[in-house]
């Protein structure tokens, strides 16, 4: 199963993380040195994936000039010979062609903006994922998702799952586990959200899915669940009445940077494990938490 495409939903309004997010998407957010849209566009592009579809909204602009040359910048950094910021610059730009921009104009929910994508996904698997969490991992959760779905199946859907304390599973998507192969086990049932001390299990559907274009088929209906909206978890249940869904359990630590202590740790996580700032950070912050 070759998966070229990867739909990245940018839309949404990054309520949990306000004021930060009043002018700027929370998806332009920085962890370390780099906004979180470029980890998850490297995360999919160390995972194979040739095609990158955007599904904005107001206001995300900033994020396609992210991803575009800056001229002035390229000659300034030029003129002043700072060629490794130059590379930094080519590095972290998808190739020319290899973008999509389509915009999602109301906010229905993940699944309606996933459906704004059909037309440029066509009739082939692809993934998607979640600028908002990340995982800290070689390689990356996408990669390890891909080279799960190798080996089963045509026409079989993946996501990336992880257990979570009992008294978070409210929060998440959450899928019942049927029979079990190391660390892949094939999906029984889904539940968006459930109440509290209802759900099937304590895997969690986390922002990484490979799924088949027979999803936009449900997603066309658009059907509100939990929230009033439009939710993928539901469409992925009505497809899993005609095609198998698989969870991958990951290696690597899960930080959700939609909300601000998430964003804060992953800014510390993923500071700590680069090796250009490990030393100097952990001594900077032992000694200001001795302080
Ligand atoms: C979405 C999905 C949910 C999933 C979560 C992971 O929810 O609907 O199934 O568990 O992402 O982050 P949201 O966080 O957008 O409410």
């Amino acid at each position: 199963m070759k998966i070229r495409k990867a739909v990245f939903p940018v839309a949404g309004l990054g309520t949990r993380v306000l004021p930060a997010t009043k002018a700027m998407p929370k998806e332009m957010l920085t962890i370390v040195d780099k906004p979180l849209i470029q980890y998850v566009v490297d995360e999919a592009k160390e995972a194979g994936i040739e095609h990158f579809v955007f599904v904005t909204g107001r206001n995300k602009g900033v994020i396609e000039d992210h991803f575009d040359r800056m001229y002035e910048l390229d000659a300034t950094l030029a003129a002043r010979g700072k060629k490794a910021e130059q590379e930094i610059l080519a590095r972290d730009q998808p190739e020319a062609g290899a973008m999509s921009f389509t915009r999602q104009q109301a906010p229905l929910g993940l699944g309606h903006a996933v459906w704004c994508a059909r037309d440029i996904v066509g009739n082939e698997p692809f993934a998607v994922v979640l600028p908002d969490e990340l995982v800290l991992h070689t390689p990356g959760c996408l990669a390890q998702m891909i080279a799960a779905a190798e080996k089963l199946p045509e026409k079989s859907n993946v996501l990336a799952v992880q257990e979570v304390p009992a008294h978070q599973t409210h929060q998440y998507g959450i899928c019942g586990v049927g029979p079990r192969e190391g660390k892949m086990f094939e999906v029984d049932g889904m539940v968006e959200k459930p109440p509290q001390g209802t759900a099937p299990s304590n895997f969690s559907i986390t922002g990484r899915y490979i799924l088949q274009p027979e999803i936009f088929g449900i997603l066309e209906r658009q059907e509100r669940g939990a929230g009033g909206e439009i939710q993928l978890t539901d469409a992925m249940i009505g497809l899993a009445g005609t095609q198998r869904f698989y969870g991958v359990e990951f290696e690597g630590e899960r930080h959700d940077c939609g909300s601000k202590a998430g964003f804060l740790r992953a800014n510390i996580a993923f500071g700590l494990a680069r090796a250009d700032l490990r030393d100097g950070l952990r001594a900077d912050m032992r000694e200001y938490l001795e302080s």
